[in-house]
C-alpha cells in the first residue's frame, strides 16, 4: 500500500528517527530506498523542494516499525526486509543465511578474471558454502553456458539459494547439493576447473566480540572458523588436489588476518601458481592457487 507525503514531512521524520542514532543515515536511507522506493536522487530533491509530494511505496508506519526492530534488537535491515542487493542482484536473504558481503563481489571478479570461458569447452565451477548463493547465482549468469555445482550442509541456505536461483531464471542450471564442502561432489572429483569459497573463518573466540547486529541474528554456522578460524579452510584446502581438474583454480575468501596462513596451507597441499588479492581497503583477503598439470 503506498503513502502519499510531503518532502518537509519526510525529511523532519527522517530527522526524529535519527535523534538517537545520529550515525545510521545510511541504514534509514537504505531502508527508504529498497522498501519506500525512494532512491538517493529523489532523497536530494526533497531538500531542495521540501514541498513537493512524494509518493512512498510503503506507509510510513510500516517503515518506522522496521526501524525501530533494526535499532532497538539490532536486526539487520536486510533480513528485516528480505532482500539484499549484491552486485546487480538483489537476493532473498532470511536468518539462515550470512548477508552477503561487498567484498565477497571481489571473488566474483577474480573468477572471472581467470578466462576460463576463453577456452573449448564451457567453464564447469563449484561454490563451496553457497549460503544465499550469491557467488554461484552471480557465475551462473556471467557464463551462461556453463555448469555449475554449489554446496551448503544448511538445508535452509540451500533452499533459499534455490529459490534465488529459480527468481533469476536459472532454474535447471545450478545443482544444488547439500553435505559437508567436497563431499557431495564427489562424482565431479577431478574434473572442477574452478571452485570458490568464502567459508566461515572467524576464530570462535571472537565471535562473542562481534557487532550485535551480526553476533545475535546472522548464523554462528556461516561464521565460526574454530579456534583459529582456519578450520574450514584447512578442510577445503587439504580435499583441493583430489577435486580439482589439473590445472584447476581454488579461490578463497578469508578473514584479513590469515593471509599467511592461507598461503601456508595451498603450498603445503602442493598447490601452485599462489596468488593473493587485496579488497576494496587494501586487505589481503582472498588467495588463488592452482592444482599441478595445467596447461
Ligand atoms: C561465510 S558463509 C558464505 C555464504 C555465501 N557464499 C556468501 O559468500 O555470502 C559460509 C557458508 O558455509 C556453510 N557451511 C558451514 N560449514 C559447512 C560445511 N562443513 N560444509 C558445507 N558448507 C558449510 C554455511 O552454512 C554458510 O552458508
Amino acid at each position: 500500500m503506498a503513502e502519499n507525503i510531503s518532502a518537509a514531512a519526510l525529511l523532519a521524520w527522517r530527522r526524529r528517527l535519527l535523534l538517537d542514532y545520529p550515525d545510521r543515515g545510511p541504514a534509514l536511507d537504505w531502508l527508504l530506498e529498497l522498501e519506500g522506493g525512494l532512491g538517493w536522487p529523489q532523497l536530494q530533491a526533497c531538500r531542495l523542494y521540501p514541498e513537493r509530494p512524494l509518493l512512498l511505496e510503503r506507509p510510513l508506519g510500516q517503515l518506522e516499525a522496521l526501524w525501530w526492530r533494526h535499532c532497538h534488537g539490532d536486526e539487520p535491515l536486510q533480513y528485516l526486509v528480505g532482500r539484499c542487493p549484491w552486485r546487480d542482484l538483489e537476493l532473498q536473504v532470511a536468518p539462515a543465511v550470512l548477508i552477503p558481503r561487498q567484498e565477497t563481489e571481489l571473488l566474483v571478479e577474480l573468477a572471472l578474471g581467470l578466462g576460463l570461458e576463453q577456452g573449448s569447452a564451457p567453464p564447469r565451477w563449484a561454490d563451496l558454502g553457497t549460503g544465499s548463493g550469491c557467488l554461484a547465482l552471480a557465475l551462473a549468469l556471467a557464463w551462461p553456458e556453463s555448469c555449475g555445482w554449489a554446496v551448503d550442509c544448511s538445508g535452509a541456505a540451500l533452499a533459499l539459494a534455490a529459490a534465488n536461483g529459480g527468481r533469476l531464471g536459472l532454474d535447471g542450471r545450478i545443482q544444488w547439493r547439500q553435505g559437508a564442502w567436497w563431499q557431495p561432489l564427489e562424482d565431479q572429483w577431478g574434473r572442477l576447473p574452478l571452485v570458490l569459497s568464502n567459508p566461515p573463518y572467524i576464530p570462535s573466540a571472537l565471535l562473542a566480540g562481534l557487532d550485535p547486529v551480526v553476533r545475535d541474528h546472522e548464523p554462528w554456522l556461516a561464521l565460526d572458523g574454530g579456534g583459529d578460524g582456519l578450520d574450514c579452510l584447512r578442510e577445503i584446502v587439504a580435499g583441493a588436489r583430489r577435486a580439482l581438474a589439473p590445472g584447476g583454480w581454488l579461490l578463497l575468501e578469508h578473514h584479513h588476518d590469515q593471509s599467511l596462513a592461507v598461503a601456508q596451507l595451498l603450498a603445503a597441499a602442493g598447490l601452485e601458481e599462489l596468488r593473493v588479492a587485496r579488497d576494496l581497503e587494501g586487505k589481503a583477503r582472498f588467495a588463488l592457487a592452482r592444482a599441478p598439470g595445467g596447461a
